[in-house]
């Protein structure tokens, strides 16, 4: 007897990307993310428009993803959408979305953790990517959270080690502001610094015990340097902007590859994940594909577009609850600190 394919809708809208996905199983038929050109203005998300903009995206997004995916509604089997954490106006934009949708067709509601998907995002079914065996270690890291999490499951994850101040996006994104860069600026930052020494200067580098991450110490380092060289040279900036960027570069992948190399140390697991807006940069790839050499570790990269803010993370997840059975109440609340 053939299988019956499962069709699942994800919905993202956590922070500042409105985003629905349609999956076939564990394939993806259509990922389509409306990101909020809005907040470039203000140099970070301002809560409010978010929201606001998330209201008029959603129907839309959602209509491209199905329409892209060649299914109708009735087709679908269940709904999965990001619970938290995240922007609480955000998050109830998609919740209420999702269970209108899911109640109005009769089938599951699944609710889904943000940061779990940034991990799972590596069970999507790829040509040429490989999933990662269990235990593994994951790292995310975006514009709002640094962890490092061992994964003995789909759904049993232990987290190791996380930041107590700013998210390693954030030290890009404020270093870029500092700098005069658009938002987010890690893409920017990222581009220069292959153009750039990344020796030319050198910046502290954390002192924090354990698998524990801070970058607010880092942060504040960037600014004074910068507000002293610009007061000797006011072009400082513009004369050395490339050698900046990659000496800010080499100093952030510095630290999370230290912090790496003692998770690995700890645990004995040398299959390691990446995951979240951060996982994007080049220097964090290369990085992990030369410890594949160095190290013998096995790196699981994702897809430029599963890397930052994205549904067909949020889908995966709820195809491996729908798998579980693991369905939600239709009273359940957006959350916006959710732990893992
Ligand atoms: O996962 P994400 O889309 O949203 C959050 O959940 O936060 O991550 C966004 C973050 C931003 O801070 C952005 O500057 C950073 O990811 N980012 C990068 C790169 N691409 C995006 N940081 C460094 N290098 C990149 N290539
Ligand atoms: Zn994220």
């Amino acid at each position: 007897m053939e299988k019956e394919n499962i069709y699942i809708l994800g919905i993202e809208s956590s922070c500042d990307d409105t985003s629905a996905a349609i999956l076939c199983n564990d394939q993806i038929l259509s990922n389509v993310v409306a990101d909020q050109k809005i907040h470039t203005e203000y140099g970070g998300v301002v809560p409010e428009l978010a929201s606001r903009a998330h209201q008029q995206n959603i129907v839309p997004v959602v209509h491209q993803a199905l329409e892209k995916a060649g299914i109708k509604k009735e087709q679908l089997n269940a709904i999965a959408f990001t619970r938290g954490p995240g922007l609480m106006g955000s998050l109830l934009v998609g919740t209420s979305f999702a269970k209108s949708l899911a109640f109005g067709l009769d089938i599951p509601l699944i609710d889904v953790n943000h940061m779990q998907a940034h991990i799972l995002t590596h069970f999507i079914d790829e040509k040429d990517h490989k999933k990662p065996p269990f235990p593994f270690l994951a790292m995310t890291i975006s514009g709002g959270h640094t962890q490092i999490v061992k994964v003995n499951t789909h759904f049993d994850m232990e987290v190791l080690g996380e930041t107590i101040d700013d998210a390693v996006g954030e030290a890009y994104d404020k270093s870029g502001k500092v700098l005069g860069l658009g938002y987010p600026a890690g893409p920017e930052i990222d581009r220069r610094a292959q153009l750039g020494n990344p020796k030319a200067y050198q910046f502290t580098k954390p002192k924090v015990d354990g698998l524990n991450f801070s970058f607010s110490g880092l942060k504040t380092n960037i600014l004074y340097f910068i507000q002293r060289e610009v007061k000797a040279n006011p072009n400082f900036i513009e004369e050395n902007l490339n050698d900046i960027c990659a000496s800010i570069q080499y100093t952030i992948i510095g630290i999370l590859m230290a912090k790496l190399k003692l998770a690995v140390k700890q645990t004995g697991i040398k299959h390691i994940a990446i995951g979240g807006g951060v996982s994007a940069n080049s220097s964090i790839r290369k990085a992990l594909k030369d410890a594949e050499q160095k190290f013998g570790w096995t790196s699981y990269i994702p897809k430029f577009e599963y890397t930052t803010d994205n549904a067909a993370m949020i889908a995966i997840v709820g195809y491996l609850k729908y798998l579980e059975k693991d369905f939600s109440d239709f009273n359940v609340m957006a959350t916006a600190r959710l732990k893992i």
